[in-house]
């Protein structure tokens, strides 16, 4: 009994708050449904009205203390962004727990890269994220305080930490900028009682990279280059959420967080062994 107390006393959620773009799959449904079978009031959004609605549905039979909503967005234009803050606060009129999710990525090898997955990567990855934030600044403030900080967290990557190719270039930029925000938005929300936070995730499968690590043999060669030798399961996500977004969270507040098994850490053979 004691250490249930403990445990609602460092990770409790419950009747927050929540909204997680790109909510509808992968990282983001996982966020979604730890947040609302921890009690907090969530809502998701991305384009396709089909998948976020199922994942609705599919949460919402687990019977979370509050039923999931949804609507459609597209967060890589200033109209569309604009649309989700109406719809957002034709609902709620305070915002606890921001998780800026929603990204693409595009791979191509160096000397055929694509001028326009620059422009296509970056629109969501940073400007949407970056001008989404700002826009819901006055829902996210309104009931921050000292003792119940209001929280954001970003979805960044290993691939915006480390110098990894693979030719993803304009994503692992967007990443990095993804980070560099992060410790910008955090330095000056502080005051405001906001906390900004990044998550850093090495390999998960989803829909992004299904083409890696969609089969158990793709899973097996990837899980080879990881330190700790896996890929990323759903409760590597579900703690560090709940970590960052408990009341035991509440003074962490610029960190990228690495969820990759140590990759980020692994610089290659030994000079001097
Ligand atoms: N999986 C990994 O290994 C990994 C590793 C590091 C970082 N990440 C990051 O984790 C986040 C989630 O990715 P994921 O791996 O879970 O892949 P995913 O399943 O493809 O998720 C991407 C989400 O973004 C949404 N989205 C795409 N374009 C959008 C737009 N214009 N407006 C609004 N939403 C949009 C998608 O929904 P719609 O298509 O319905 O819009 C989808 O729900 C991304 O930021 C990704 O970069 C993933």
């Amino acid at each position: 009994m004691q250490d249930l107390k403990i445990f609602k006393n460092l990770f409790d959620v419950e009747d927050k708050v929540a909204l997680v773009t790109g909510g509808g799959t992968g990282i983001g449904k996982i966020i979604s449904e730890v947040l609302a079978l921890a009690g907090s009031k969530v809502y998701i959004t991305s384009r396709k009205l089909d998948i976020i609605k199922k994942t609705a549905e599919e949460i919402n039979l687990k019977k979370p203390k509050h039923q999931i909503n949804f609507f459609c967005s597209d967060i890589s234009s200033e109209e569309g962004i604009n649309k989700l803050v109406d719809n957002f606060i034709s609902n709620e009129k305070s915002l606890n727990i921001l998780v800026n999710n929603s990204g693409v990525s595009w791979g191509a090898p160096l000397g055929k890269f694509p001028y326009h997955a620059w422009d296509r990567v970056m629109k969501l990855n940073v400007a949407g994220l970056f001008h989404l934030t700002q826009c819901l600044l006055p829902y996210i403030s309104s009931k921050a305080s000292l003792e119940n900080p209001s929280r954001i967290i970003n979805i960044g990557s290993v691939m915006g930490t480390a110098p990894l190719g693979d030719g993803p270039y304009s994503y692992s930029a967007s990443k990095a900028a993804v980070h560099q925000i992060t410790k910008i938005l955090a330095k000056e929300l502080a005051q405001k009682m906001i906390t900004v936070n990044a998550l850093a995730p090495g390999p998960f499968l989803s829909k992004m990279t299904e083409f890696a690590v969609g089969t158990e043999e793709k899973e097996k060669k990837i899980a080879q280059n990881v330190p700790m030798g896996r890929i990323g399961k759903p409760n590597d996500i579900q703690s560090s959420v709940l970590y960052l977004c408990g009341p035991g969270g509440s003074y962490i507040t610029g960190a990228i967080l690495p969820l990759d098994g140590g990759i980020h850490i692994a610089t290659g053979p030994e000079i001097f062994e």
